[in-house]
């Protein structure tokens, strides 16, 4: 072990600035400031003017105690009273003010996509996407502040982070032209068609109305149920119950716009795209069984991971692409209607070209002022984004304002400190529920002569959002769908043709998991009946596992080209922040060489030995496998004492979850005792920790061993 004890914040997480004493402080200070890793709205004024004041300006400030009027108060432990044991007095302002406001600390959560985690950073322009907008913070080399939060959609607030779901890539920008704000998914198509079923489809995912049971997960009879019957959500469905439904990390994820978009050039020209976000560490996931030992011995675990990483450093990226599509009348490419949200044009026949990068640098600092009350919008552009007429988007445009006037009590959220753009604002929007602006003038409204007819409208040389007048089919009012949007299966079926044996097992066994968790026999086996129109060996593997006749498909299976890029298998990636647990049996060992090694591979060490101790990061206590994405087994335990069950389990689950492990110094009877057959593939055995480090590093780049899964089905 290393005889160093790591520095205050060496390890990601400490809780404050600086260390705390052991015994009650004395002396009275001012509030420490934020971690480094931290970082606050800026202060804009209310109307998205620069204030210069720093950030401390909107904390609490002073060394002692205040009423929330900036009166001291000398004691705040007991009430009023009349007589050290008479009742409370009513007088009591202070304790009146001090619970009253704990009372009223909740708002309503969001009604999806409740549990969230978010982080500020920057977007850089490449400039390449500028000959097709003229969205100012496109143009080449522009930088905007930005604040993304990620999110699962079904579970409440205090859900699991790795539950099997869609994950929410919510992006603000706050551009010099007002926010724009992309609030899109880690998964490119969605459940419905039409914002009219949103309703239907998250009533029947949510738990149960009358038990409120399962939390957070789709496992259950109403969810499958609604789209069993209701196949277009078929697509959305199978990408849920593929690996990406459990991402290894929140910046190991894909994110995007799934609509069709229309960018506006300079000119006027529209050009049809649709975003993408492309993760610089590449497409992660859990496997499942490390997806479910995490909800229960780290609830937390992608909020920490983010926050974890970005206080270490490693910042994560993401590389925004857009596919782009000629704005024909029928808004169709190559047979994919753009404008139904089932449905991806595949990366092969629209490349996605990349037009900036995205660096999430900054924790916040407060999880409730910034997390919590950031509200995005789709409706939220800036001259040179234009919506279409996808019936989802339509519907979400209204939505999302709706919802959060309850959310946030009243239609002044915008004012919110995380949500105030900085571009000025000169609305005409008064008064109403915490309104912090102090509006001047007598005329809000136009035509005014008083105000001097202000404010003005701008024209677009002015910089004015002027919606793209495109053309209107000439059609008859009704309630439908265009005919391409019937087709429910092919693009599942090419999903399913362009993964590879591991994923496909894993796509098998969570079906046959979260249908096996249904109670009715007549959902399981409609279950079974779109999956025969996806593919047979998939629906056979399923009614198997079900115990159920498998049925015959009710459509003519299409035969796509399978789209590479849909898989996670087959490319390597940068090793960046990946964790590599350093296991060492022997509390006396030095480690400070394999320790160095993995940092100067700018990956993170963690040590793990027996009890805690000078440079021990985790103990058999609090590891677990699912932390490391590989293990280097410094040893074996000595003696004859059986080995500990908790490090039998560590090494047993690594090797089970496909990850790179390393042995040497005798490590190799450490992974024969768990289980781990060392001939296997992505068991490196060597004599020393960095010998053993390269060729576990080599492993790392493909995230996992994807050729042991095959020896462990069902993982
Ligand atoms: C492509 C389809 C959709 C995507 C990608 C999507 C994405 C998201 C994301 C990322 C969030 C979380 C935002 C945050 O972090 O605060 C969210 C919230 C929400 N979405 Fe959607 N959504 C979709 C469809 C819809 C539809 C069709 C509706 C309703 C018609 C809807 C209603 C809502 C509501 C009400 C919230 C909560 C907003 C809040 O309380 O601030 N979404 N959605």
């Amino acid at each position: 072990m290393t005889s160093k004890e790591p520095q205050h914040g060496e390890i990601p997480g400490a809780p404050a600035a600086v260390p705390p004493p052991v015994d009650e402080p004395t002396e009275p200070r001012e509030p420490l400031p934020p971690k480094p890793d931290q970082r606050a709205p800026e202060t804009v004024s209310p109307t998205g003017q620069a204030t210069g004041a720093p950030p401390a300006a909107v904390a609490q400030s002073g060394a002692y105690l205040t009423t929330a009027h900036g009166t001291r108060l000398h004691d705040t432990d007991h009430s009023l009273k009349a007589g050290p044991r008479g009742p409370v007095l009513l007088q009591d302002h202070h304790l009146r003010e001090k619970i009253t406001h704990f009372d009223h600390e909740r708002i309503p959560e969001r009604v999806v996509h409740a549990r969230g985690s978010a982080a500020h950073g920057v977007f850089e322009s490449y400039g390449t996407a500028a000959r097709i907008t003229r969205a100012a913070f496109l143009a080449e080399g522009v930088r905007t502040p930005v604040f993304v939060r990620f999110s699962t959609v079904l579970g409440s607030r205090g859900s699991a982070d790795t539950v099997r779901d869609t994950r929410g890539f919510a992006t603000k920008f706050y551009t010099d032209e007002g926010v724009f704000d992309l609030v899109g998914n880690n998964i490119p198509v969605f459940f419905i068609q039409d914002a009219i079923k949103f309703p239907d489809v998250v009533h029947a995912a949510k738990p149960q109305p009358d038990r409120e049971i399962p939390q957070a997960q789709s496992a259950h009879d109403t969810f499958w149920d609604f789209v069993t019957l209701h196949t277009e959500a078929t697509f959305h469905t199978l990408w849920n119950m593929s690996d990406r439904g459990i991402p290894r990390s929140l910046r190991m994820m894909e994110g995007f716009g799934v609509h069709t978009f229309r960018l506006v050039d300079a000119e006027g020209g529209t050009t049809l795209v649709k975003f993408h976000w492309k993760p610089k560490l590449g497409v992660h996931s859990l496997v499942w069984e490390e997806a479910q030992i995490a909800a229960g011995v780290d609830p937390d675990f992608h909020r920490r991971d983010l926050a974890d990483a970005i206080e270490a450093g490693a910042h994560p990226q993401w590389e925004l692409g857009v596919q782009t599509f000629p704005d024909t009348e029928d808004q169709m490419f190559q047979g994919i209607d753009l404008l139904d949200p089932t449905k991806i044009v595949p990366e092969e026949l629209a490349p996605v070209q990349p037009i900036g990068l995205l660096t999430l640098d900054a924790n916040p600092s407060n999880f409730f002022a910034e997390t919590e009350q950031v509200a995005f919008h789709v409706g939220h552009l800036v001259p040179g984004i234009d919506v279409t007429n996808d019936a989802l988007m339509q519907g979400r445009l209204f939505s999302y304002v709706d919802t959060q006037i309850t959310r946030l009590g009243g239609p002044n959220f915008p004012q919110l400190p995380i949500n105030r753009t900085h571009a000025p604002v000169n609305d005409m929007l008064r008064d109403g529920m915490h309104q912090t602006a102090v509006h001047r003038g007598v005329a809000p409204y136009r035509p005014n002569s008083l105000d001097g007819g202000c404010p003005f409208v701008a024209g677009a040389g002015d910089g004015a959002y002027i919606e793209s007048p495109v053309p209107v089919p000439e059609s008859r009012k009704v309630r439908d769908a265009a005919a391409s949007f019937d087709d429910h299966f092919s693009q599942a079926r090419l999903f399913w043709l362009s993964m590879s044996e591991p994923e496909r097992e894993h796509i098998a066994a969570a079906y046959s998991f979260e249908l096996g968790k249904c109670y009715e026999k007549a959902i399981k086996e409609r279950g079974l009946r779109v999956l025969a129109n996806i593919d047979g060996e998939l629906c056979r593997t399923v009614a198997e596992a079900l115990g159920l006749p498998a049925p015959e498909p009710t459509v003519e299976l299409a035969d796509p080209q399978p789209s590479p890029a849909l898989s996670q298998v087959g490319r390597t990636w940068p090793l960046d922040g990946r964790i590599v647990g350093i296991v060492v049996p022997d509390a006396g060992k030095d480690v400070a060489d394999a320790r160095q090694a993995v940092l100067d591979m700018d990956m993170v060490p963690l040590v793990v030995a027996p009890t805690g101790g000078d440079g021990v990061q985790r103990t058999y206590a609090t590891a677990r496998s699912i932390e490391f994405d590989a293990l280097l087994l410094a040893g074996s335990p000595s003696g004859d004492a059986p080995v500990d069950a908790r490090l039998l389990t560590l090494v047993g689950e690594a090797y089970r979850h496909g990850k790179a492990l390393g042995a040497y110094d005798g490590g190799d009877a450490l992974l024969a005792a768990a289980g781990a057959q060392t001939s296997s593939a992505g068991v490196i055995s060597g004599d020393s920790g960095t010998g053993v480090l390269g060729q576990v590093a080599e492993l790392l780049g493909s995230h996992r061993v994807w050729d042991r899964f095959s020896a462990h089905p069902g993982v």
